[in-house]
């Protein structure tokens, strides 16, 4: 069985693979070209891509080989899941193992946006800071706040937790239905997401990407936030409309926003990049060495099923 890892993983991970299977690696990390990934589809029994690589429908009509594309991260917007199953391709990811991780980065954005911590480290370091003063950069409490939680799986449960139980905040969320895990956090359910978008200081995403939630965060919901509220970002660029963002960050409609995600990455909307209070992470969500370990051993564990002819642990399609 030949199995090519398309980026390089965390060297346990590579050696774990290498131990039991024919591993094709990336060991300069440079990302395939759509033609690379076209002509592994022929090539190779699995493939192993991770969010840097486009699955698209092209790329799955490349080849008659693969058999399993085992996703390394939870988000599986980059795969043409509809294309793969209509090849009989079975696609895995690795849910669970970066709940924690991402959630530590929601909250990181939180207090870096209402903390001004980006705006205030980037003047230090330009030498314009004049000392400390009763209105100097002055920032919004989290405390009594509301968090809403768009999405309520474990990305945004996980969220809410420290947010409540850390920060002292009040968490609503717009979900599909009524979680009862929101007892957790004495969260409040609201199925109108205008209606959580007027009650919420800070608005927080945890929805996957792809059509059904593309550009979500347009310019009518930036309005229906309420006014000197903030965005964040840790789930995918393209459910916000970005333009419509910027617009709402000069205008002083949002106080600020934190961005972990950008539709077309590592392209950062040239609209944000001017902004004061918008702070701005390269894709940093599960980036921890723990993490990543555990992230690609989860792949690998769906590698193994395949191999052995088993169920998969993680089947996404
Ligand atoms: C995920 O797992 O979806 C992260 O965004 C990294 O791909």
């Amino acid at each position: 069985m030949r199995i090519l890892v398309t980026r390089r993983w965390p060297q346990a991970v590579e050696k774990a693979l290498a131990d039991k299977f024919d591993v094709t690696f990336n060991s300069d990390d440079k990302p395939l070209s759509k033609n690379d990934l076209v002509k592994a589809m022929g090539e190779f029994d699995v493939l192993c891509p991770t969010v840097s690589d486009a699955i698209d429908a092209e790329v799955i009509a490349g080849g008659d080989r693969v058999r399993l594309i085992a996703n390394y991260g939870v988000g599986f917007d980059h795969i043409d899941i509809a294309a793969a199953k209509a090849k009989g391709i079975a696609v895995s990811n690795t849910p669970g193992v970066l709940t924690d991780a991402t959630a530590d980065l929601a909250l990181t954005l939180m207090l870096m946006a209402t903390r001004r911590a980006g705006e205030g480290e980037r003047q230090l370091r330009a030498g314009k800071w004049t000392g400390w003063g009763p209105t100097h950069m002055v920032g919004s409490a989290l405390n009594g706040k509301v968090l809403g939680c768009i999405g309520f799986g474990r990305i945004g449960q996980a969220t809410a937790a420290r947010a409540h139980h850390g920060f002292g905040m009040k968490v609503a969320y717009y979900a599909r239905r009524e979680m009862p895990q929101a007892s957790e956090v004495d969260g409040t359910f609201y199925p109108d997401l205008a209606e959580l978008l007027a009650v919420s200081d800070v608005v927080s995403l945890h929805i996957p990407g792809g059509a059904e939630t593309a550009n979500l965060i347009d310019a009518a919901a930036l309005a229906a936030m309420k006014r000197g509220s903030y965005l964040i970002n840790t789930a995918r660029g393209g459910v916000v409309d970005h333009e419509a963002l910027a617009e709402a960050l000069r205008s002083g409609q949002l106080a600020g926003a934190g961005l972990d995600v950008y539709p077309a990455e590592p392209q950062v909307p040239e609209c944000l990049l001017g902004l004061e209070n918008v702070v701005l992470l390269p894709h940093l969500g599960s980036a921890n060495a723990e993490t990543r370990e555990a992230m690609g051993m989860r792949a690998l564990a769906n590698v193994e099923a395949f191999a052995a002819g088993e169920p998969l642990p993680d089947p996404v399609a």
